[in-house]
């Protein structure tokens, strides 16, 4: 598994330990928690980048894989259009020359991590896996080439794909031992959790005026643990020698910034000050996905849809780590 050392990838360690799956992580920390590998998956861990091919060439002789889970990318959106061949190289580049050393040794199964960001604006709401794909950054961008690449991976080489096109991920394993670190963090529910614990001043909220029920943006927020879970369904489709397929993974139901505000005012007992700030160009007043074909093709079922529950493991996870 490449990038299992970051938040998704090491939930989905976890779930795939929980099935009775060996792991081998190979990740080369630029973002990853070494001590949550050590200290919690207790997997072996390879630090390493997947652009090196002479080390993918050696774990691929050493090891005799049944599949690749690739999780290891750079997903800043705004640091993408800064700085778009940071995210070329290693996103599409650097999966490139994976995928190349799978194919030399013949691996031909592998789960992808990609984004509802490859839709761009919507044009209906839920969004189907059928959407027309126009991403409006170069994150976005770099996945949907990786979707293109392993479509024609397939038909040339037939190396078999599941390609999960995730919202937004959120929430903490609920044993509080895993979670969300991202430094820098930009994801909602960490800075309301991070601003709950006074290590922020205030939440920002940007933009007040959408045509939203209460004026702010929504967002459809999937439990980590419920994506974890359905990386170990994707993995079990491939290995009983499933077609290549894209599944959405949202829990299709959007709660908007003030209501992810509020649940986490309840699940703290605090008050989380907030800032009202303009609109960001190119946010979406919502998105939210419809995953029936995951729950109909691979059988999974979201165990933690509320954002309740979302929020309070996520915020046992940060009062944990930041005692
Ligand atoms: N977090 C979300 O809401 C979300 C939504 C949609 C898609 N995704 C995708 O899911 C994947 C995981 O996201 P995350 O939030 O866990 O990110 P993360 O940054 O926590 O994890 C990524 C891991 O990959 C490693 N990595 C990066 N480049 C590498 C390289 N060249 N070689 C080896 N390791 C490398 C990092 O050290 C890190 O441990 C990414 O591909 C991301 O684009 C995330």
């Amino acid at each position: 598994m490449t990038g299992g050392a970051g938040y998704i990838g090491s939930h989905a360690v976890l779930a795939l330990k929980q099935a009775g799956y060996e792991v081998v992580i190979l990740d080369n920390l630029v973002y990853g928690h070494r001590d949550l590998v050590e200290k919690v998956l207790q997997v072996e861990l390879v630090i390493g980048d997947i652009s090196d091919r002479s080390l993918l060439d050696q774990l691929f002789t050493t090891y005799e894989f049944a599949a690749v889970m690739h999780f290891s990318a750079y997903a800043y959106v705004g640091e993408s259009v800064t700085d778009p061949a940071k995210y070329y190289r290693n996103n599409v580049v650097g999966t490139l020359t994976l995928l190349e050393a799978m194919v030399a040794a013949s691996i031909q199964k592998f789960v992808f991590s990609s984004t509802c960001a490859t839709y761009g604006v919507p044009e209906i709401i839920p969004i189907p896996e059928t959407h027309p794909q126009h991403p409006i950054n170069p994150y976005g961008a770099t996945k949907l080439m990786v979707e293109r690449i392993l479509a024609d991976f397939d038909v040339a080489y037939n190396l078999k794909s599941v390609q999960f096109r995730y919202f937004n991920a959120a929430g903490a394993d609920p044993s509080g031992l895993l979670g969300e670190d991202h430094h820098p963090e930009t994801h909602l529910i960490p800075l309301v959790l991070l601003t709950a614990l006074g290590k922020r001043e205030n939440i920002s909220i940007f933009g007040t005026d959408y045509p939203t029920p209460d004026g702010t943006c929504i967002r459809d927020y999937i439990h980590v643990s419920d994506l974890a879970d359905a990386h170990v369904l994707g993995l079990e489709y491939l290995l009983a020698d499933g077609d290549s397929e894209i599944f959405n993974l949202g829990n299709g139901n959007g709660f908007s910034v003030r209501e992810v505000i509020a649940a986490a005012e309840d699940v703290t007992g605090l008050s989380i000050p907030v800032k009202e700030c303009d609109r960001r160009p190119g946010d979406p007043p919502m998105l939210i996905g419809t995953s029936q074909k995951a729950i109909n093709t691979l059988g999974w079922q979201p165990r933690y849809p509320g954002i309740k529950d979302i929020v309070a493991h996520a915020w046992q996870w940060h009062q944990q780590r930041h005692k």
